[in-house]
This record gives structure tokens, C-alpha cells and sequence, in this order.
């Protein structure tokens, strides 16, 4: 009987639990053993694992985050976790893996398909919705929904108090959820990683807005946005296992020196994990669901070494390396649009 395990990595989000079901139903009707490794990369290495049936999958469609837990893993950092992980693989006589996750878990999928695991196949997640070949991530839409919601919550009160309100908003390298929820937000400046800040013109556009009558002004800015000769703001220098910071802090300083520069009130909102939790839109339980069902169809057709994507409406698979190589950055099309709203 075939036998496929799936495992979720990286930052959670919402729409994974859609994921999860979506392949453990698909596989049960298939005549599939399916079992969940936990917490991403870190299950395989410790062989925690636990067996998924029916009942296990039930009630979690509106759920967020995942019910097989996750982390920040990788196996090529420590000494011998690489080899752990292949005896277990061996051990569990997997016949194949889904992987969810974004440009890390998927990253340590590509390796691994070269190191010998070659019967992957991935599902893209994240909030940021920054891989490449897939219009959407599982789970950026519910974060954008959320930060679209905490925009408008945080207008009502700037306008009360003829305040400026800098919004931070999470986003490494890329600005999706800036960009998209300011749109939906009615954001009148919006700062993303992809284009330094330029704080004089941003002073600029929020004079324009004041000389018009308007005396408040929501700013939103990504986290991974930095000053045209500054560097990435952080809350501190450790480095995770993939080599990340952890980002935060650009909204207090830009808030600082825009109140300075100007004389208006400001005030600094950071929705951090917020953006990151509750129940999955439809948008995402739907596409989870697709990506979920279709994930076990590429394992039954044994095309392997390829991540569901959606393409328009279709969903679709690519290389799972094609995802990963490039970042998938913002439009520019799309910010010019948000751009005629500034000011
Ligand atoms: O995974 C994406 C993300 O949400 C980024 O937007 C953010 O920088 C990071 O994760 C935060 O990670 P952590 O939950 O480990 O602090």
C-alpha cells in the first residue's frame, strides 16, 4: 500500500489545516496509508510522527494554524540531523512526502530530492507571498483580510484624533501584504522592502494630504522595508537556522521621524503574528483544498520533484526548484496603482 507522509514547516499560517485534510481525505479514498510527520523538518529527524485517519482531520477545515505543529528546522545545519533524517525516511518506508512550506522548507525539499529523497512533492505556504510559479500562497490572504481589517480599525481612531498612524505589517522581502492590504485598506503611503524609503517624499505626500484638509494619514510600511541608505531594522542579531533575522522596528523609527520631520502626531501600530492566526479565509480554505487533493494526484501520477501552484484560476505543478530560486517580489504594476492614491 503506498504510504505518504506530510509534514508542515517554516512560519504557520492560516490554511494549512485545509492542506492537511484535503491530502489525508484524498489519500483514505485513494487506498493511501497516510501519516503526519510534526513540526516540519524536525519530525523526520527525531521520527516524531503520528498516524492520520478520518477522525483526525475532522473539524480542522476552519482552523488555523497547523495540527501537525511546526518549526524553523533545517536539517543541513547540525551534524548529523541530514542522516537522522534519511534513516527515518528509510525506517517509515515513506513512498512519498508532502512538503508545505515557503522558501525555506521548500528549499531543504530541493536538496533533498538531490541528496536522494526524490519523491517530493511541495505545497506552497506563506503569508508573505513571495514564491515564485504560484499566484498565491496558502495563507496570504487571510493575513492580508487581517491586516486590511486592523487598517480600517486603525482609520477610525487616526481621523478621531488628526493623527498619523505608521502601520507595520509583516513582509521579510517582500511587500505583498503591504502593498495589497493598503490598497484594500485605502493606505496613503505605503512602504515595501522592493523600494528603499525615500523619507522626504514620504513627508512630502502626507504634507500634500494635510494642505488638502485631511489631518490623518495611515502609513503602511512592511517590516523588511529600510531607509535608502540604512539596512534592515531588526529586534535582534541572532540568526535562525536558515539564516534569518528576526525583523521588526522599522515602524517606530520611520513613526519617530516622520513626527520629527513634520510636527503631526504619530502614533505606531505593529500587527506582527496577529497576521499570522485565526480562521482561514474562503479564498484560503478553498485553495488549501485544492492544493491538498492535488498534491496526492502528482504522488499517484509519481510527479515527483513538483509543487501545486495556482495559475490564474487553474491549479497547476512546476519544479519545486523553480519556486524557490527566486523570490517572488511585488508587482510593479500593482504599486503604481496603489501609488495614485498617496498623498
Ligand atoms: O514566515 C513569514 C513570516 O511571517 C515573516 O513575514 C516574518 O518575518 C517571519 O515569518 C516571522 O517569523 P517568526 O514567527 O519566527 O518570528
Amino acid at each position: 500500500m503506498t504510504k505518504i507522509g506530510v509534514l508542515t514547516g517554516g512560519g504557520d499560517c492560516p490554511g494549512l489545516n485545509p492542506v492537511i485534510r484535503a491530502a489525508v481525505r484524498k489519500s483514505l479514498n485513494e487506498g493511501y496509508e497516510i501519516i503526519g510527520i510534526k513540526n516540519g523538518w524536525k519530525g523526520l529527524i527525531e521520527n516524531d510522527i503520528i498516524s492520520l485517519k478520518l477522525e483526525s482531520v475532522s473539524g480542522i477545515l476552519p482552523k488555523g494554524g497547523t495540527i501537525l505543529g511546526t518549526s524553523r528546522t533545517n536539517p543541513y545545519k547540525k551534524e548529523g540531523d541530514l542522516q537522522k533524517l534519511k534513516d527515518n525516511y528509510k525506517k517509515l518506508g515513506l513512498d512519498a512526502l508532502i512538503a508545505t512550506g515557503g522558501e525555506d522548507t521548500l528549499g531543504v525539499a530541493t536538496k533533498l530530492i538531490k541528496d536522494g529523497i526524490t519523491n517530493i512533492v511541495g505545497v506552497p505556504k506563506t503569508i508573505d507571498n513571495d514564491l515564485s510559479t504560484t499566484d498565491y500562497t496558502s495563507g496570504f490572504d487571510t493575513a492580508l483580510n487581517t491586516a486590511m481589517e486592523c487598517i480600517d480599525k486603525l482609520h477610525t481612531t487616526a481621523e478621531s484624533h488628526h493623527r498619523i498612524i505608521v502601520v507595520e505589517v509583516m513582509g521579510r522581502h517582500a511587500g505583498w501584504i503591504a502593498t495589497e492590504a493598503g490598497i484594500a485598506g485605502g493606505a496613503d503611503v505605503i512602504l515595501i522592502p522592493e523600494i528603499p524609503i525615500d523619507i522626504e517624499e514620504t513627508c512630502e505626500l502626507l504634507k500634500k494630504r494635510h494642505a488638502r484638509g485631511k489631518l490623518f494619514s495611515i502609513v503602511v510600511v512592511a517590516e523588511g522595508a529600510k531607509f535608502k541608505e540604512g539596512t534592515m531594522i531588526t529586534q535582534e542579531e541572532k540568526l535562525d537556522e536558515f539564516g534569518h533575522v528576526r525583523l521588526g522596528g522599522i515602524g517606530e523609527t520611520l513613526g519617530q521621524e516622520i513626527e520629527k520631520r513634520m510636527g503631526y502626531e504619530t502614533r505606531v501600530s505593529v500587527l506582527g503574528h496577529i497576521q499570522r492566526g485565526g480562521s482561514p479565509t474562503a479564498f484560503d480554505r478553498i485553495l488549501g483544498t485544492r492544493f491538498g487533493v492535488r498534491a496526492v494526484e502528482l504522488v499517484k501520477a509519481k510527479k515527483f520533484g513538483r509543487m501545486v501552484a495556482l495559475a490564474g484560476n487553474k491549479i497547476i505543478d512546476v519544479p519545486i526548484e523553480e519556486a524557490v530560486s527566486v523570490l517572488k517580489t511585488v508587482d510593479m504594476d500593482l504599486y503604481e496603482i496603489a501609488k495614485v492614491f498617496f498623498g
